[in-house]
């Protein structure tokens, strides 16, 4: 289905919006360091109250009128999003919407055994699945978890089984999980998913980020080349965040994703939405839009569009770009609270 035929919006940068990435909640079964330490996402930390949450509805509705503005592409995200009661309704609202032709999910997978089945039936074609590490002992450190890299395997089967396209993400921190390169990308050789390795970026202000822990993207691929020859592979979007290669042994394919040393705010065409309907221009802002205020003031769809593009219209932001060497400064929006 194609999208109602509307002139597109585009930024300062003269960069259109056609990747929304929706957060459906802040919450999450595991603590990654990088994301959420658990010292700040103890007990006591203030989750966003069930009942602020954007309801189906009113996501369904934002969606179509972000389709109407250019958008193609949705992303679930959390937190955990498979931690939202009845996910299934909403990726079958999603996916009735004319003008989306991809629609994905980004999980930890440690609950997909429970919903790749009906996450499938309800027409999710593809998952993104987080896993740092091949080895119990690194998994569980990364993760803050007691549960064993098997809870995530069996997820990525499970997703298999049910249909679902797989591809893994995995951080990589220096000295942390980085001799976990080649053993996660042997075993993403033989699961048959193309894995994608990231440089530890400075999202948020709480994961103790420095930089003589980004591994730098380059020397991932060497080490990778070293064992298993690769080759470029042309980008088929503009836009794409990793850059992707192909194993010269017929093996897949494998990517990295170098926004620290490599960034690519040139093309960046991904808006992201909180689960309380905030929409925030860069992964890197330090606040957002309250589109929930204008959904709830009662605007009509026409005005809902004229919001959005005009916060798109004025959008300016590439900090990846403009990072220093000592990083990013000032607030920044959390990980766990925006989605990847
Ligand atoms: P596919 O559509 O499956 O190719 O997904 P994708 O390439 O959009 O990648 P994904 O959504 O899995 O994002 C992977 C990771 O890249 C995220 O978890 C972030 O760490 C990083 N990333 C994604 N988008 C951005 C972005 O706009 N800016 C920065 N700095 N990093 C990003
Ligand atoms: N640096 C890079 N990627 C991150 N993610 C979360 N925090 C960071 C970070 N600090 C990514 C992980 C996870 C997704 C939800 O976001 O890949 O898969
Ligand atoms: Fe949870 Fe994903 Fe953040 Fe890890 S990276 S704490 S799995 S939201
Ligand atoms: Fe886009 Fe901001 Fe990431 Fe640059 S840093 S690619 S502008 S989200």
């Amino acid at each position: 289905m194609s999208a109602p035929q509307q002139p597109r919006v585009q930024d300062l940068l003269g960069r259109p919006v056609t990747d929304l990435r929706v957060s459906v909640t802040d919450r999450c079964n595991l603590r990654c360091g990088y994301c959420m330490p658990r010292e700040l996402f103890g007990p006591d930390h203030a989750f966003l109250p069930r009942e602020e949450l954007l309801t189906f509805e009113e996501l369904e509705r934002l969606v179509r009128v972000f389709a109407g503005l250019g958008v193609h592409k949705i992303r679930l995200t959390g937190g955990e999003p498979l931690l939202r009661r009845d996910l299934p309704a909403l990726v079958a609202a999603l996916a009735a919407v004319p003008g989306i032709d991809d629609l994905a999910l980004t999980t930890n997978g440690t609950l997909l055994p429970t919903h790749a089945a009906a996450l499938a039936a309800a027409g999710l074609r593809r998952v993104t699945v987080s896993l740092d590490a091949l080895d119990d002992a690194t998994f569980r450190a990364v993760g803050d978890t007691p549960l064993p890299v098997t809870s995530v395997l069996d997820g990525v089967a499970a997703a298999q089984e049910a249909g679902l396209g797989v591809k893994v993400n995995t951080v990589v921190q220096r000295g942390v999980n980085d001799e976990q390169i080649e053993p996660l990308a042997g075993w993403a050789r033989s699961a048959g998913v193309t894995i994608r390795f990231i440089e530890f970026m400075d999202v948020g202000t709480t994961n103790g980020w420095d930089r003589s822990r980004v591994l730098p993207a380059g020397e991932v691929l060497n080490r990778l080349a070293a064992v298993y020859p690769l080759e470029p592979v042309e980008p088929v979007a503009t836009g794409e965040v990793a850059e992707r290669f192909r194993y010269l042994d017929g093996g897949g394919e494998v990517g990295v994703i170098a926004s620290v040393t490599r960034p690519f705010c040139r093309t960046c065409v991904r808006a992201r939405l909180s689960a309380i309907g905030e929409l925030f221009t860069c992964l890197f802002a330090a606040s957002g839009h309250d589109l929930r205020a204008v959904l709830r003031d009662g605007a009509d769809d026409t005005a809902l569009r004229a919001s959005i593009a005009e916060l798109w219209s004025g959008r300016d932001d590439r900090a990846s770009e403009l990072r220093t060497a000592e990083g990013l400064s000032g607030p920044r929006v959390e990980m766990s609270y925006i989605g990847g």
